[in-house]
């Protein structure tokens, strides 16, 4: 087991050198049809690097973080929302987001299927989820 909640300082430090250029670039692609104000949720959300992946491109969302390791989100930006919960018990209700998205993180989820079935729950109908 990771111990996640040590290792914000290693992931603020370095977490944006894993995601090469084109991935940035196709988040924004992906994130540029959204109308304004549109919520985007972050599972497993670390640090918040692709909620200020997405911010650079589109700071007019409305960014939301989940993880259970504070460690993790006390380096998210202020303009992140951030939830210490799993993907597995999301704490908002039906039809919230979006989008949602996930980086390097779906496979560090306990339980994948209860984590999808989740995601699904709080994405409003025609929502999409983005797993990088
Ligand atoms: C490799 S890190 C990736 C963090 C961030 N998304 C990034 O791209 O840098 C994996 C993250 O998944 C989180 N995580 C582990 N189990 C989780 C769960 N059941 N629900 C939500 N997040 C979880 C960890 O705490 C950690 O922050």
């Amino acid at each position: 087991m990771i111990p996640f909640n040590h290792l914000g300082i290693v992931f603020n430090t370095f977490g944006s050198f894993i995601y090469p250029r084109s991935v940035r670039t196709e988040l924004c692609t992906f994130l540029q049809p959204l109308p304004s104000q549109s919520k985007v949720l972050d599972i497993g959300a670390g640090t918040g690097i692709l909620c200020q992946f997405s911010y650079e491109c589109r700071e007019d969302l409305n960014f939301v973080a989940v993880d259970p390791a504070e460690g993790m989100m006390k380096y998210a930006k202020a303009y992140v929302q951030t939830h210490k919960a799993s993907a597995e018990a999301l704490p908002f209700e039906n039809d919230s987001f979006d989008v949602a998205m996930m980086g390097e993180s779906l496979h560090h989820f306990r339980d994948v299927d209860e984590a999808l079935k989740e995601t699904v729950r709080v994405l409003k109908s025609g929502g999409e989820a983005v797993y990088i």
